[in-house]
């Protein structure tokens, strides 16, 4: 199983994400979550992902919480989107699991330099502020990242949080630019694929027709999910963002899209944290990303199912 570490803001779709992880031990060893300010403030997404994680049966996971601020701005949350608990849907109890001492971004120091080079992989599904922070903090631990699999960006779907710019990379694109410019192999899924990834009323269904404790909180997370994304876009299903990350190392096959440059707007407030993607090849800037365009949708929901059905 490939070594990961999930970092995360949840969210909803995040919280889908962990599950899908944490349902595949074939494929995926988790070896912990970091937190991060994103969708609501640090300590309601360190206090989900605890939730997230007890839902599981999982008491076990190795939960730190991080950064609780972008590396220059003011943090930007999500309730419009996600509720005011950033977990809004399911009735889930408090969590009892305590986060672990010590702070996210030294674990993932850590964690790096300790295990052998090349053997882990970072998948960030909220701003990127603890990747860079450690990536600052302790250059060294760059050429030891096996991949990183992140879910941010926009192309031909453009933003979600501003008219140029997705939430993840608005957030903190000074964050972003680092770990854009880090040198490390790179798969990126932006709105792109993640607006095709729609949970559709049939999908939710089935879901809930799972019948276990964890298919009907995912149920009653991704209607509440749903109701502003229905509004917004008109669209048939809420998007799952996130879980196209871990769904990726499953089955990376689901997926397609191109080896090219993309570089983070950083300094025009208009257009900040845009991603701006060489998709058609018109400049000769280096590739530094596999930027996702497509993916199986059914397969994917397939996917999904079938592995929360184990939990
Ligand atoms: C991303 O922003 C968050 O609201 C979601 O959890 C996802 O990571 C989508 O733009
Ligand atoms: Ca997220």
């Amino acid at each position: 199983a490939r070594k990961i570490i999930i970092d995360t803001d949840p969210g909803q779709d995040d919280a889908v994400a962990i599950l899908l992880a944490l349902a595949s031990p074939d494929e995926i060893d988790l070896l912990g979550l970091t937190c991060v300010a994103g969708n609501v403030p640090l300590s309601l997404t360190s206090k989900n992902a605890r939730m997230v994680c007890e839902l599981a049966g999982r008491p076990d996971v190795k939960i730190f919480a991080g950064c609780n601020r972008p590396l220059g701005r003011d943090l930007v949350t999500a309730e419009h989107v996600h509720g005011r608990s950033g977990l809004d849907g399911p009735s889930l109890p408090d969590p009892v699991m305590p986060l672990q001492p010590g702070h996210a971004v030294d674990f993932i120091i850590e964690t790096l330099q300790r295990e052998a080079p090349g053997t882990v992989t970072l998948c960030p599904i909220g701003p990127l502020t603890n990747i860079a922070t450690a990536f600052h903090r302790a250059p060294d631990i760059i050429g030891r990242v096996q991949e990183i699999v992140l879910m941010g960006g926009a192309y031909f779907q453009v933003g979600n949080i501003t008219p140029a710019a997705e939430f993840n990379i608005h957030v903190d694109p000074q964050a972003a630019k680092i770990v854009f410019d880090a040198g490390v192999p790179l798969v990126v899924m932006p709105l792109d694929v993640t607006h095709k990834a729609l949970v559709t009323k049939p999908r939710n269904d089935a879901f809930r027709a799972l019948g276990n404790k964890v298919g009907i909180a995912v149920a009653q997370m991704t209607e509440f999910f749903e109701r502003y994304d229905r509004e917004k876009y008109g669209s048939e299903g809420a998007p799952l963002h996130d879980p196209c990350v871990t769904a990726y190392l499953v089955r990376p096959e689901l997926f397609s899209g191109r080896h090219i440059n993309v570089e983070i707007e950083t300094t025009s407030e208009l257009t900040m944290g845009m991603t701006v993607a060489d998709w058609w090849g018109v400049t000769d800037r280096a590739p530094n990303a596999l930027f996702i365009g497509d993916l199986d949708a059914d397969g994917f929901f397939n996917l999904l199912t079938e592995r929360l059905a184990r939990l």
